[in-house]
């Protein structure tokens, strides 16, 4: 989602708890899309971080009684590392009675260990943005437990379009997979330009021009393929001629055990290490 993207009118308010990376791409999306600085409190433990909120002009204290005076919460965003949930989830579960709307961007932890904390009760959704987020350009699996009413849904999906794209997950078992693949997913981009950039200076590139060449190769060919009709295979087919240079590439990258068949293992990899890590 660009720059460009349509303001979002959430009458809700927001407390975010957590406002160290994805906190900050969260607050700075809300706020760039219109929603009312009044509207959005943040906790968090750490001076550097209650600063940024503050220099955003959005209230916050590393005490979550300051936070909460005067302010009825509709929605909680936990962003904090998961490490952190189990010390600090019981502190909201007078919030979680009182009907406010849940939601964590913590990776691995399942619905299931908010509930046991929070009450079985509490409207709780689990999301997986992934790093693009911090310009706007996130994707976000969203996972609702049975609790979370349409009208409820919808303002969850308004707060995460804040921060790019957002696709709803029926089953929570998918979020490894998810994970996997999008949550995971910038480092493998991040590798392919690191490793575009090696090869370009192997065949006589000096490092700098490898590396504009290779990022910028990888940022236009994404716009493209987000803007395409066609599908990737499509888009490939129409870039490689019969016999040219781009043919001789991928007979290489194609080949049995070459890039698909590695993307694979190491999707794989990071799904069986997800369910590990539960
Ligand atoms: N960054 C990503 O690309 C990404 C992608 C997908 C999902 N996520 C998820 O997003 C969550 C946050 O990641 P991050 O990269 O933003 O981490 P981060 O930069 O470490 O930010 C977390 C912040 O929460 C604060 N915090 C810790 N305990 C707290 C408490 N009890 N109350 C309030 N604030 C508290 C931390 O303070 P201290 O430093 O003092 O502990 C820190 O400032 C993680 O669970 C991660 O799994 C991140």
């Amino acid at each position: 989602m660009s720059a460009m993207a349509p303001e979002i009118s959430i009458d809700t308010n927001i407390l975010l708890v957590g406002c160290g990376n994805m906190g900050r791409a969260l607050l700075s999306g809300w706020l760039t899309r219109g929603v009312d600085h009044k509207r959005i409190r943040a906790v968090d433990l750490e001076a550097g971080a209650i600063g940024s909120a503050q220099s955003l002009n959005v209230f916050a204290s590393t005490e979550l009684s300051k936070v909460l005076e005067e302010f009825d919460v509709d929605l909680v965003v936990f962003a904090v590392k998961p490490q952190n949930l189990e010390a600090l989830l019981p502190a909201y579960r007078g919030l979680a009675d009182g009907g406010a709307i849940f939601l964590s961007v913590a990776a691995g932890k399942p619905i299931s260990f908010y509930e046991d904390i929070l009450g079985k009760g509490v409207v709780f959704v689990r999301a997986m943005p992934n790093m693009p987020a911090a310009i706007h350009q996130g994707i976000t699996a969203l996972c609702p437990n049975p609790n979370v009413q349409f009208n409820q849904r919808k303002l969850v999906g308004d707060v995460m379009t804040a921060i790019g794209e957002i696709v709803w997950l029926e089953k929570e078992v998918m979020m490894d997979a998810v994970t996997a693949v999008s949550g995971s997913g910038p480092a493998y981009v991040f590798l392919f330009i690191e490793g575009l950039t090696e090869a370009g200076i192997k065949v006589g590139l000096e490092e700098k021009l490898a590396r504009r060449l290779a990022k910028a190769t990888v940022a236009g060919a994404g716009a493209y393929a987000m803007q395409a009709e066609s599908g990737a295979a499509e888009l490939r087919k129409q870039v490689t001629s019969p016999g040219g240079t781009t043919a001789a590439a991928l007979e290489v990258l194609m080949g049995e055990d070459a890039f698909n068949a590695l993307l694979k293992k190491a999707v794989q990899a990071a799904t069986d290490r997800g369910q590990e890590l539960r």
